[in-house]
């Protein structure tokens, strides 16, 4: 099993660089109807963005994550109903919820499979897990170019559309539906980009050594320098793989 990516090291700066609120209400927004009656939990919460969406929808969002620091916000947004735990060992007995949320987290969490047979015991029969998994995708402009010369340094992602079918299958998950769609939209300026890079913060970059850094990533630090209008937002609409599957 490899290590859970907790994300400790950029708690502090996660909202301000990953479209906080705005895009939890967005994330929510897409989800929402796909949601059965009863309890949510959403694993690897994070700063508890999403979730809180969900629960301005009206939904009771319960959240789990583990990294104590990204948990420490989550905390403030959705009050007593956070807690530490790992995916791959959930802190619930079986059958305790009627959905289970993963977003941007089933690449993450060292052992896939491991992390659906848990989502699987902790739903009731009929509960949905709903994930947001794989790689976004989005137009082509000047940062999403910047961006594409680093995806080299991105492991296999295990939660591609066949890897999560297979996975969840085998945990006794019934896939209802599939889709490639919009998901959220955001404004990044060059600088903003160029500051989360430099300060390594995509989880592909925390263990980059500096080989790599030179021959990789300074040129795309180096392009995104010399772009017009530093200060000038770039919009993107990212597209998500939302699935959705039933527990038999
Ligand atoms: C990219 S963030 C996504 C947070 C949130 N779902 C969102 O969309 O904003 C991934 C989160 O998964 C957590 N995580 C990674 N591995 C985990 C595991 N094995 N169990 C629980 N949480 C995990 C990290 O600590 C981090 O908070």
């Amino acid at each position: 099993m490899t290590e859970a990516k907790a994300f400790d090291r950029v708690a502090d700066d996660y909202d301000r660089m990953r479209g906080g609120m705005e895009r939890g209400r967005q994330s929510a927004a897409q989800l929402a109807g796909d949601l059965t009656a009863g309890p949510v939990l959403e694993v690897g919460v994070g700063t508890g963005i999403v979730a809180a969406g969900l629960a301005e929808l009206g939904h009771e969002v319960h959240g789990v994550d583990v990294s104590r620091p990204m948990l420490a916000r989550a905390a403030q947004r959705l009050a007593g109903r956070v807690c530490a735990g790992d995916a791959r060992a959930l802190p619930f007995a079986d059958g305790s919820f009627a959905n289970l949320v993963f977003t941007h987290v089933l690449h993450l969490v060292g052992d896939m499979p491991l992390a659906l047979r848990e989502a699987a015991r902790v739903l009731r029969p009929g509960g949905r897990l709903l994930a947001v998994h794989g790689d976004p995708g989005a137009d082509p402009d000047e940062l999403v170019a910047v961006l594409d010369r680093l995806a080299v340094l991105q492991p296999p992602r295990p939660d591609t559309p066949e890897g999560l079918d297979t996975a969840a299958r085998e945990a006794g998950l019934e896939r209802l539906r599939h889709e490639f769609a919009p998901d959220y939209e955001r404004a990044t300026t060059p600088r903003q980009l160029l500051e989360s890079l430099e300060r390594r913060l995509p989880p592909y970059l925390w263990d980059v050594g500096d080989e790599v850094w030179a021959r990789v990533v300074e040129p795309a630090l180096a392009a995104l320098r010399e772009l017009p209008d530093p200060d000038r937002p770039r919009v993107q609409r990212w597209r998500v793989h939302r699935s959705v599957y039933v527990k038999v």
